[in-house]
C-alpha cells in the first residue's frame, strides 16, 4: 500500500527551541531589528550594508544552531508517511534533522543570488560583503524572500497542499501570506493538526485539532495521534 500524503507547513516557532528567534514573540522586532529597516527591498536600497550584516549574523546563529527534537520527530515521520515540509524559515534544520522534501518558501540563509538575475544562485556559509559580485557583474544579495517581494515556490506549493492526505501546521503565526493562506487549500475533509505554544486564529479550518504545546513536546502528541489513528 502506498504510503499517505502528509504535508507539514512549519515557521518560525519550530526553530525556537534551537536557539533561532521567532519576531512575533518580541514585538515583531527580529532579533532586536524593525523588519522594515532589514527584509525589504527598500531597506536593500536604503541600507544594503545593515541588511548583508543583518543576514550574516543570521547565517552565522544558523550555523551555531542544531536541529530540536520537532525537526527529528517531523523527519521521523517519513518512515510511515510520504511527508513534504513546506517551511516559511530560512534555516536548514528540517534538513540536517534528516526530511528529504523540504520547500523553502522564503529562500535559504545558505544560499545567495545576484541583485539583477533570480536565476544565478551559489551557495554561501561565510559572509556576503558589498563589493561581492555574481557572474553577472551586479551585486550579491541574500536568496531570501523579503517581505513584499513575490514568492514564487507558492505555485509549487498550492498543489501539493491540494493532494495531502493529513495536514499539520507547526510554530506559524499565519500572518504572513500567501504562506498562511496555504492552509485554506488543504482538502475540507482530511485530518488536519495546528502545533503553535500559542495556538493563532484558524477557526476557519475544518477537522482541525489544536496541540498547544512548544513544538517539541507537540510533535511528540502528534506521533501518539497519528499512531492511534493508524490503527
Ligand atoms: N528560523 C527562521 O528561519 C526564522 C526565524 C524568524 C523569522 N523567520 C521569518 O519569519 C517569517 C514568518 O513568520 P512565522 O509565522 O514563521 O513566524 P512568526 O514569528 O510570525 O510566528 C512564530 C509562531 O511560532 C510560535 N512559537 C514560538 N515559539 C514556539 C515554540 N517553542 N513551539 C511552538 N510554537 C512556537 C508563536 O506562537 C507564533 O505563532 C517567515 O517569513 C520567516 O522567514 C524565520
Amino acid at each position: 500500500m502506498s504510503k499517505k500524503k502528509l504535508v507539514v507547513l512549519t515557521g518560525a516557532g519550530v526553530s525556537a527551541e534551537s536557539g533561532l528567534k521567532t519576531f512575533r514573540d518580541s514585538d515583531g522586532l527580529w532579533e532586536g531589528y524593525n523588519i522594515e529597516d532589514v527584509a525589504t527591498p527598500r531597506a536593500w536600497r536604503k541600507n544594503p550594508q545593515l541588511v548583508l550584516e543583518f543576514y550574516n549574523y543570521r547565517r552565522k546563529n544558523v550555523l551555531e544552531a542544531q536541529p530540536n527534537a520537532a525537526h527529528y520527530g517531523l523527519a521521523e515521520l517519513e518512515k510511515d508517511y510520504d511527508v513534504t515540509i513546506i517551511t516559511q524559515n530560512i534555516d536548514d534544520l528540517h534538513e540536517r534533522a534528516g526530511s528529504t522534501h523540504v520547500l523553502h518558501l522564503h529562500g535559504e540563509i545558505f544560499k545567495m543570488r545576484s541583485e539583477g538575475d533570480h536565476e544565478l544562485v551559489y551557495e554561501i556559509r561565510g559572509d556576503i560583503k558589498l563589493g561581492d559580485k555574481a557572474e553577472d557583474g551586479q551585486q550579491l544579495r541574500p536568496n531570501i524572500v523579503w517581505f513584499e517581494e513575490p514568492v514564487p515556490k507558492i505555485e509549487e506549493a498550492i498543489p501539493i497542499v491540494r493532494g495531502s492526505d493529513i495536514f499539520v501546521v507547526v510554530g506559524t503565526s499565519l500572518v504572513v501570506y500567501p504562506a498562511a493562506g496555504l492552509v485554506n487549500y488543504a482538502p475540507w475533509n482530511i485530518p488536519k493538526y495546528i502545533i503553535d505554544k500559542r495556538i493563532p486564529y484558524t477557526s476557519e479550518i475544518t477537522n482541525i485539532t489544536a496541540i498547544e504545546k512548544p513544538a517539541t513536546e507537540g510533535v511528540k502528541i502528534l506521533f501518539d495521534m497519528l499512531n492511534a489513528n493508524m490503527k
